[in-house]
């Protein structure tokens, strides 16, 4: 089968063995997959001296074949990942054995998966192969940060840096849908006015004065993912007793933190990564009652992965970068 792979610290397309589902696992055959910042960030964690790893965490395609002792699912069934490896149950913290599928573990940009059946759920009928492709990841990480750790609540005011974001396109309709108001950032006025046409009742510039823009806001919750750039910033404008949630840091991880200012405002800082099967479960569960769409901004073919990784990176999207694994 057709695969884009990390090889010996390289990127590149590679024909390799078809996988055999053992017990418990099932083979799928991909129709889609969802690129994540993740995978950017592959090389430098797997090193330049390994055998080719299939890369990827989200996707969605059809059972082709079960292994034995295979119970949930038959030949034929539409099915998306969980890319949440053996975090079944809600809890605080993921299980110790837990990892994020394409890496270690070969993933979805592939034309085959094999996988154990745990780590499927039905797809939702109201979303495209695209669509159920690109959502588990970014949904879900969204759907616990905001919901379990962040308990956003009817009418309370939100704020996202960084309107573009996979995660973000996802965040502002979960939080429309449960009744907050929802205020973003971007620095491009293109994606400004995609977030309000998303449901975003507010979008400001990241590049203006916040302070200034959001003076007659209360900020209930932040969920700023952005990391350096924009943190110090959104404590700023986050009301004394606020929460603040982070799930991410796409500039940088270190940042200054004034102690004093943030005991006195008694603020919260919670830190969210993914979430459990029963979370998936539930984010699925709210997509389909609210007819709920993640916003794709492009799709490539999965010969063209590298153009959609540099795509990624050079974070002019807004939403999901899908890959079509057959053309
Ligand atoms: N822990 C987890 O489970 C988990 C899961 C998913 C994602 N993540 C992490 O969360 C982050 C978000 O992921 P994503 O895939 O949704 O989005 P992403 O593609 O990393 O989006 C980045 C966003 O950050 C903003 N941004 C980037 N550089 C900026 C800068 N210099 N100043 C201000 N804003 C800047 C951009 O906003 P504008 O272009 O709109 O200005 C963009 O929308 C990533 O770091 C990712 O690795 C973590």
């Amino acid at each position: 089968m057709k695969a884009f792979v990390l090889e010996y610290g390289e990127f590149k397309l590679k024909e390799m063995d078809d996988p055999a589902p053992g017990h418990g696992e099932v083979l799928i055959s991909l129709k889609t997959a969802g690129l994540n910042r993740r995978d950017l960030s592959i090389p430098k964690r797997y090193g330049k001296d390994k055998e080719a790893l299939i890369l990827g965490s989200d996707g969605a395609g059809i059972v082709e074949k079960t292994g034995e002792g295979v119970t949930k699912f038959k030949q034929g069934d539409e099915v998306i990942i969980n890319p949440s490896l053996r975090w079944y149950d809600n809890s605080s913290v993921p299980p110790e054995d837990y990892d994020i599928l394409g890496m270690p573990d070969h993933g979805t940009f592939a034309e085959n998966i094999v996988i154990s059946e745990e780590q499927l759920e039905p797809k939702p009928k109201h979303l495209s192969w695209d669509e159920a492709g690109v959502t588990a990841l970014a949904a879900l990480t969204g759907y616990r940060a905001l919901f379990t750790r962040g308990e956003l609540k009817k009418d309370e005011t939100l704020f996202i840096p960084g309107a573009g974001s996979g995660v973000a396109t996802f965040l502002i309709q979960f939080a429309k849908n449960a009744g907050a108001r929802v205020i973003v950032s971007s620095r491009s006025e293109e994606k400004r006015k995609q977030a309000l046409g998303l449901g975003a009742d507010v979008a400001i510039d990241t590049e203006s004065n916040w302070e200034e823009q959001l003076k007659n806001e209360t900020i209930d919750l932040v969920i700023d993912s952005v990391g350096k750039a924009t943190f110090n910033d959104s404590l700023k404008i986050l009301k004394r007793g606020g929460k603040i949630v982070i799930f991410g840091a796409t500039t940088e991880d270190d940042v200054n933190l004034d102690l004093r200012k943030f005991f006195y405002g008694q603020y919260t800082l919670l830190g969210s990564t993914m979430g459990s099967r029963d979370e998936l479960r539930d984010t699925l569960k709210h997509m389909n009652q609210h007819q709920m769409h993640p916003v794709i901004d492009r799709t490539f073919q999965l010969d063209d992965t590298h153009q959609a990784l540099d795509y990624l990176e050079n974070g002019n999207q807004f939403g999901k970068v899908a890959l079509n694994m057959k053309s």
